[in-house]
């Protein structure tokens, strides 16, 4: 009751807050009419050069000017991101459990939106609407094929193998993308299983960890390890020529062995509980959704839902991917973490 009564008074709140600034705009507009003077402020957790022109093509069609503030994952999703000067509109964020984890610390607001509904599979967003998933990748491994037959590799679990003893490389812990991975397990075949899987991945690598997927596909491509686990958007930068050629070459050598089913992972939005201009804010997730196909396209990630038009990840043919939630994965996070911390799997 305390919290619906708080409802009431937040969306009180925005409403005489946007009235005003509507009614200034109206006054203040030199053009008179049509024209508005809005603008918001969007933390972001993504940091693609890509994604600047995209946010420039929503400000040309609207009228609302977008300014981006790049920020990490962690520390816009704790209350902090509410304090933040400029105050944030619209907060976003890379993997499921980091979303899921601003829902419950409340940074985000619940917004009605038949076109997001419509648009984000339900899996992919919260069942509260407080944030929407933007793009797909998945997290996959990568084998030289000189060195593994990829047909050997079909499940997560094959990485566990002892034929690959000194073989695999991995990313460090730190990463979200490791921990969603491990959650994405424990939520397949419980905490025990998953205990044992780890112990037995962790086994399996000889070299020190990495700090990036860039460099995994590197160490691949060279013949420094013969498999590692990435983020499809990083292997398809690297093959569709983005970061130059001598990457180009080396991811070229590179290629994925699919597990069936594949884990998912996304990056997301979600309009804050303190924002000044909901409406607007509102507007640029759904632009974004609705222009979901370019905007994953353009950092050769999949759109929120289909396989997209990029040449270079349309050659990597078709896979079955899992439909666990994303807030799953969000709630499963630290037990993921304690495990990998448990079983050696460093910072
Ligand atoms: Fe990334």
């Amino acid at each position: 009751m305390v919290q619906a009564n708080h409802r009431i008074v937040n969306a009180a709140l925005a409403m005489i807050t946007s009235l005003t600034t509507l009614a200034v705009s109206i006054v203040f507009s030199p053009m008179g009419g049509k024209a508005q003077a809005q603008e918001i402020n969007v933390y972001s957790a993504r940091h693609y050069n890509t994604d600047k022109d995209f946010y420039a093509q929503f400000e040309d069609d609207t009228g609302i000017k977008v300014n981006l503030l790049e920020s990490e994952g962690n520390v816009l999703l704790s209350r902090q991101a509410l304090g933040v000067n400029p105050p944030a509109d619209v907060i976003i964020l890379v993997d499921a459990a980091r979303l899921a984890h601003g829902a419950e610390t409340g940074i985000f607001r619940p917004i009605s939106s038949p076109d997001l509904l419509a648009k984000v599979p339900s899996h992919l967003r919260d069942p509260e609407g407080r944030w929407f998933g933007l793009t797909r990748r998945f997290r996959v491994p990568v084998v030289n094929p000189e060195k593994v037959d990829p047909s050997t590799i079909t499940s997560y679990g094959d990485l566990t193998k002892p034929a690959l003893k000194g073989r695999l490389c991995l990313r460090n812990s730190k990463t979200t993308y490791n921990q969603s991975l491990v959650a994405y397990q424990i939520h397949r075949m419980g905490e025990v299983k998953t205990s044992q899987f780890v112990e037995d991945l962790i086994a399996n690598v000889d070299q020190p960890l990495f700090s990036s997927d860039g460099d995994q596909i590197r160490a691949v491509g060279r013949g420094d390890c013969d498999v590692a686990l990435v983020n499809t958007y990083y292997l398809g930068q690297r093959q569709g020529g983005d970061k130059g050629a001598e990457d180009k070459a080396l991811a070229d050598k590179v290629v994925i062995a699919w597990p069936d089913p594949v884990h998912v992972n996304i990056s997301g939005a979600g309009v804050t509980t303190t924002s000044p201009n909901p409406e607007a804010a509102q507007q640029f997730v759904e632009f974004l959704v609705n222009n979901s196909a370019d905007y994953a396209k353009a950092n050769r990630e999949y759109p929120i839902s289909g396989t997209g038009s990029d040449p270079v990840l349309q050659s990597w043919g078709t896979f079955n991917e899992d439909n666990v939630s994303a807030r799953t994965l969000g709630r499963l996070n630290a037990s993921a973490i304690r495990l990998m911390e448990s079983h050696g799997w460093g910072q």
